[in-house]
């Protein structure tokens, strides 16, 4: 079987879970998984962009729950976010790929911020793909900081869906379509509320460092097999 181009996802999301049992599962600490979780992470993104031509890709990489980890977990993952957003290391390893990131990042430390910054900035005006990450980042804070942006701009007293939605990270995307969860949980954990609306949900039981190309692929495939009628009906049970 292969995958049909046409039925692809125009926006895709992952929640990467379960770096930790995966490490622990052989028998190594919590931080190894994440430095495998790292490295997939860059395989998978270039597959979808680079392979598939998926244009916008939705990474759940840190929630606002996740500081609640011990410190060396969090100055682990730290160091990975700021290795990661290197500028000229970014903008060789994903041409023409725009970050946006979702959440406060303001809050990490100073060089991951810089990096951020930088990244943000030298690829603004790239077109062809968003890659929207998540760090610092909550779903309901995300609705939150919209609502008060809007009462900031002392907006009518009632608004729409178009309105709201501008004010939103992902202003101007299309929602999401597809979410893969990987580790088995069935859960969003605040992942993109809004965005996830009529997103079909795929929870493949294999730890994220593990979720391969492979993996992936199968995930489009069940997309396509899904029968998304946005609360309508089909043709044929009419
Ligand atoms: C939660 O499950 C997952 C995370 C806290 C995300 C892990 C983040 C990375 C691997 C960093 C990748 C991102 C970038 C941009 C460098 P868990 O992995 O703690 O595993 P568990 O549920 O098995 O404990």
């Amino acid at each position: 079987m292969t995958t049909e181009l046409k039925k692809l996802p125009q926006h895709i999301g992952f929640i990467i879970d379960g770096n930790g049992r995966w490490a622990k599962e052989r028998g190594w600490p919590r931080t190894k998984g994440h430095e495998h979780g790292v490295k997939n992470l860059d395989v998978i993104i270039k597959e979808c962009f680079y392979g598939y031509g998926i244009p916008i890709v939705s990474i759940y990489a840190f929630s606002t729950e996740n500081w609640n980890r011990p410190q060396t977990e969090l100055d682990c993952l730290f160091k990975y976010f700021t290795k990661y957003l290197k500028v000229n290391d970014f903008v060789k390893k994903y041409p023409h790929v725009r970050l946006n990131i979702m959440g406060d990042y303001t809050k990490f430390p100073a060089e991951l911020v810089k990096n951020a910054k930088a990244v943000i900035e030298a690829t603004k005006d790239e077109t062809q793909f968003i890659l929207n990450l998540g760090i610092n980042y909550s779903g309901q804070d995300e609705l939150v900081r919209a609502v008060n942006l809007m009462l900031g701009e002392k907006l009518a007293p009632t608004v729409d869906r178009a309105t709201l939605q501008k004010y939103l990270y992902t202003a101007d995307q299309p929602l999401l379509d597809l979410v893969v969860r990987t580790s088995g949980e069935q859960r969003l954990s605040n992942f993109m509320l809004w965005q996830v609306s009529y997103a079909e949900l795929y929870f493949p039981k294999i730890y994220w460092p593990a979720f391969g190309k492979k993996d992936l692929a199968q995930a489009l495939l069940e997309y396509q097999s899904r029968d998304r009628r946005f609360g309508a009906i089909t043709a044929q049970d009419a």
